[in-house]
């Protein structure tokens, strides 16, 4: 099939890619023009695994191509995928004018009747007000599908291409079996596709963020309580986990969530509650108890050096919200090296996809590191922000002899504190016992 994919940035490349991959024509349209010419020359924008052979494997057979120009990617389209980014506005709420100023462009230069599938995460109603925009402008007729993405970056072409299920929303059923039929090779191991009503659809992909953020928020909430009463949380969560009812999944205390989903998602799910008169109690939390956990590393920190932390120099390990992506949107890491900077401090930052972010962010404020080591040298003390696996297994005497201090504030629980002790760290964990050297 002829399919036109708005949006090319994490979902949108990541499904273009993966439709292509399983014969369709595909057109990635994006209306930033530097990041269509990168595409163009064979150069990735962003980190994925897999995602670099897939979308070069697929141009070179001439499967995927990139475009600013609009009317190209009409002509071509039998079937559109809106995967534009809604970003939070100030006061939570979806920030929908991209979808918006896409709908009204593309409108008069619908060719053919088409459905347009919304994969964006968007609120209840807005495939509603899409179609009624484009139906208002548009020579054909036109039906807005909700098919809600589920990828997780870092395993995003994995996810896609193998998904659990897919959610299809819809108002008219014909008009969404072509979108149905682009899943079908994606789900040859029996997982579902679940045909819903469009507005179960939207509602559905929100409900999913939802409990999967208050399960870290309440896992955070517990490791708290378990600092606080010098109990270890890993303790908690065997307890937790082995109950078949609960399970492990999300269930790993750390710093906070951060990333473009859950932070943004939950917030609007809150905005959708207030406005339809429903008091989000559950979510509201879920948001707070999070904001408030991406300070536990400086809150430990500034615990640990008093005033003394203002002119020390601090290594940071990870800045990426999660291992496996560049993403550095709402991660934890950004929290940590605002609070250090405003106390005064140094920092060597280290990743090993998303230096060239942190640096947008904070230009020259921040030293960066290529290698992990190097962010050690001159550094007092290190801090772990991302659980990249080549941080799980870290050279430990080369890591001691390296620190000013031999102090390690782990927000992302990867070592044992058995091990930190053999070593002779002082290991600061989340929600487990503080390891001083030569207990
Ligand atoms: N990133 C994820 O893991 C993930 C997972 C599931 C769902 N989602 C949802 O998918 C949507 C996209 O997320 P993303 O992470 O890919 O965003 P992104 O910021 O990486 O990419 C969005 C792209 O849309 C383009 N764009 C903006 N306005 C446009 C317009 N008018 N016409 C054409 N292109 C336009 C931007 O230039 C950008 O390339 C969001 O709603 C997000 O919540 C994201």
């Amino acid at each position: 099939m002829r399919v036109t994919v708005a949006g090319s940035g994490y979902v949108g490349l990541v499904a273009g890619a993966c439709l292509a991959d399983t014969g369709n024509d595909v057109i990635g349209y994006d209306i930033d023009e530097a990041k269509v010419e990168e595409l163009n020359n064979g150069h990735i924008p962003i980190f994925e695994p897999g995602l670099a052979e897939l979308i070069t494997a697929n141009r070179r057979a001439g499967r995927l191509r990139f475009t600013t120009n609009l009317v190209e990617a009409m002509e071509h389209a039998h079937a559109i995928f809106i995967c534009i980014g809604t970003a939070p506005n100030p006061d939570g709420s979806a920030d929908l004018s991209g979808i918006f100023s896409f709908a009204e462009v593309m409108a008069p230069e619908v060719r053919r009747p088409l459905p347009v599938a919304i994969k964006s995460t968007v609120p209840v109603g807005t495939g509603e007000r899409v179609e009624q925009i484009i139906r208002g402008k548009a020579k054909h007729p036109v039906h807005l599908i909700s098919n809600p993405e589920f990828l997780k970056e870092g395993s995003a072409v994995a996810d896609f291409q193998r998904p659990e299920r897919v959610v299809i929303g819809y108002e008219d059923a014909e008009a969404a079996e072509p979108i149905r039929e682009l899943y079908v090779p994606f789900v040859r191991n029996q997982h579902p596709i679940l045909m819903m009503g469009r507005k179960a659809a939207e509602m559905a992909k929100y409900a999913c963020n939802g409990i999967l953020a208050s399960r870290i928020s309440f896992i955070n909430e517990i490791a708290n309580l378990c600092d606080a009463c010098g109990i270890d949380v890993d303790d908690v969560r065997r307890a937790m986990g082995t109950d078949g009812r609960i399970g492990f999944q999300f269930l790993y205390p750390g710093a906070g969530y951060g990333g473009s989903c859950f932070p943004k998602d939950v917030q609007a799910l809150v905005h959708t509650a207030e406005a339809n008169g429903v008091e989000p109690r559950m979510l509201s939390a879920t948001h707070a108890t999070n904001e408030d956990q991406k300070h536990v590393l400086f809150r430990k920190i500034e615990s640990r050096f008093g005033a003394g932390v203002n002119g020390m120099t601090f290594a940071v390990w990870g800045i990426a919200f999660k291992p496996n992506t560049d993403d550095i949107r709402e991660g934890s890491a950004l929290t940590l090296i605002r609070d250090l900077l405003g106390a005064g401090a140094k920092i060597h930052a280290h990743d090993q996809e998303a230096l060239v972010h942190l640096r947008k962010e904070f230009g020259e404020r921040v030293t960066y590191c290529d290698q992990s080591y190097q962010a050690l040298e001159g550094a007092d003390a290190l801090v772990i922000c991302t659980e990249w696996n080549d941080f799980r297994s870290p050279d430990f005497d080369r890591v001691k002899a390296l620190l000013g201090q031999p102090v390690v504030f782990d927000g992302r629980n990867l070592y044992d504190p058995k091990t930190m002790r053999r070593y002779g760290f002082e290991y600061h964990p989340i929600g487990k016992p503080v390891v001083m050297p030569g207990e």
